[in-house]
C-alpha cells in the first residue's frame, strides 16, 4: 500500500522528519526562505498532511489546492497564519506546538528586557565600531531591573513563566489577562491590574498575548503615551500587537525608554523601517523558541500531530477541536 504524502514547507529539525519518513512519503521544501505560493499550491495537491510554518498563509485558496488534505500542522504555537474556521468548516483538524517552547520563549522575553534595559545592543555596537575609549561615568546608564514593576499583558504559559522568571529578579509583578489565573497569585506574587494600570504603573512591560482581530494594535499611541518616561516594552508574541508606527513615535520622542522586539510588523522587517534607526530598539529576527532542544522538540510534537491527522486519530495538540464534534 503507499504511505500517505505529506509536504513539509521547509527544512525542520531532523526529529520530525524522521518521525514522518517512517511512515509518510514526505517531500521537504529545500531553501532557506518561504516556498513562493505558486510551488507550495501546485505541491499540497496531492498531500495527505501538510506541516507548516508561520510563514505559510493557510486559508481557502489554499486549501482549495489540497483537496485531499487530512491535517494542517504548523510548527509553532501561534496560528495567526492559519484560517482555523475554514479549516473547521471543512472538516480539518489544526496541530499546533504549545508547552514545548514556554520556558525557551520566556528566556528570549526577559533577554530582551535585561538587554534593551542596559543597552546591550548599543554597546556591542559601539565596541565593534572602535569608540570604547574608556571607563564613562555617564556611559550607557540604563535601568534596574531588580526591584522594578514588570506588567505581564497575556498570563498564560509564556507569560506565567516570564514572572517566574521576574520572581528572581525580585520584580514587583502586575498582570492582565481576560481570564484571570487567582491560582498562580500567591506562586507567583502577581496582582490583577486593568491594562490601564499595567500601562501607567510598569517599568516593564511584555506583551503575551495570542495575535487576533481584538489585539492587533492594542498597543498603540493611546497606550504608549500612558506608559511611564522609563518604561521598555518587549514583544515575543507577535508583531502586529503593537502599532510600529506609534512605537517609533514613542521611541524617538521619549515617551518611553526602550523596545526589545523578538517580532516585527511585518517580518521581516523593513531595511528602511525607521525603527531600525533607534539606539533605544532592540530587535532580533523572531528567535524566540530557536533553541537546539525546543525547536527539535516542536518538530517532533509538529510531526506527530502530523501522524494522527492522516490516520484519523484525534492530534495530540489540536487548535480547533470542535472539529471532531461535527
Ligand atoms: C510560535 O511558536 O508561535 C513562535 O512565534 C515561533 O516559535
Amino acid at each position: 500500500m503507499a504511505k500517505p504524502k505529506v509536504y513539509v514547507t521547509r527544512k525542520i529539525p531532523e526529529t520530525g522528519l524522521e518521525i514522518l519518513r517512517a511512515q509518510c512519503d514526505i517531500t521537504v521544501y529545500p531553501e532557506a526562505l518561504p516556498v513562493p505560493r505558486a510551488e507550495l499550491l501546485q505541491e499540497i495537491k496531492d498531500v495527505d498532511g501538510v506541516l507548516t510554518l508561520l510563514t505559510e498563509k493557510v486559508d481557502a485558496e489554499f486549501l482549495d489546492h489540497a483537496p485531499r488534505v487530512k491535517v494542517v500542522s504548523n510548527m509553532a504555537v501561534g496560528f495567526d497564519n492559519i484560517d482555523v474556521k475554514e479549516c473547521t468548516r471543512r472538516g480539518i483538524p489544526v496541530g499546533n506546538t504549545p508547552e514545548v517552547l514556554t520556558d525557551t520563549t520566556a528566556d528570549m522575553a526577559f533577554t530582551l528586557l535585561l538587554s534593551a534595559a542596559r543597552h546591550v545592543g548599543s554597546a556591542s555596537r559601539y565596541v565593534l565600531a572602535g569608540k570604547w575609549k574608556t571607563w564613562e561615568p555617564l556611559g550607557f546608564l540604563g535601568y534596574d531591573i531588580h526591584g522594578a514593576t514588570l506588567g505581564i499583558i497575556g498570563l498564560g504559559r509564556i507569560g506565567a513563566a516570564v514572572a517566574r522568571r521576574a520572581r528572581g529578579f525580585n520584580m514587583n509583578i502586575l498582570y492582565y489577562d481576560a481570564f484571570p489565573r487567582r491560582d498562580l497569585e500567591p506562586e507567583l506574587g502577581l496582582r490583577l491590574v486593568s491594562v490601564d494600570e499595567i500601562l501607567a504603573q510598569s517599568d516593564f512591560i511584555t506583551v503575551h498575548t495570542p495575535m487576533t482581530p481584538e489585539t492587533y494594535h492594542m498597543i498603540g499611541e493611546a497606550q504608549l503615551r500612558k506608559m511611564k518616561p522609563n518604561a521598555v516594552i518587549v514583544n515575543t508574541a507577535r508583531g502586529g500587537i503593537i502599532d510600529p508606527k506609534a512605537l517609533y513615535k514613542a521611541l524617538k520622542e521619549g515617551w518611553i525608554a526602550a523596545a526589545g522586539l523578538d517580532v516585527t510588523e511585518p517580518e521581516p522587517i523593513p531595511m528602511d523601517d525607521p525603527l531600525l534607526t533607534l539606539d533605544n530598539c532592540l530587535i532580533v529576527p523572531h528567535i524566540a523558541s530557536a533553541s537546539f532542544t525546543t525547536r527539535s522538540e516542536m518538530s517532533a510534537m509538529a510531526a506527530r500531530n502530523v501522524l494522527a491527522g492522516i490516520h484519523g486519530e484525534r492530534l495530540p495538540t489540536c487548535v480547533n477541536p470542535e472539529v471532531y464534534q461535527k
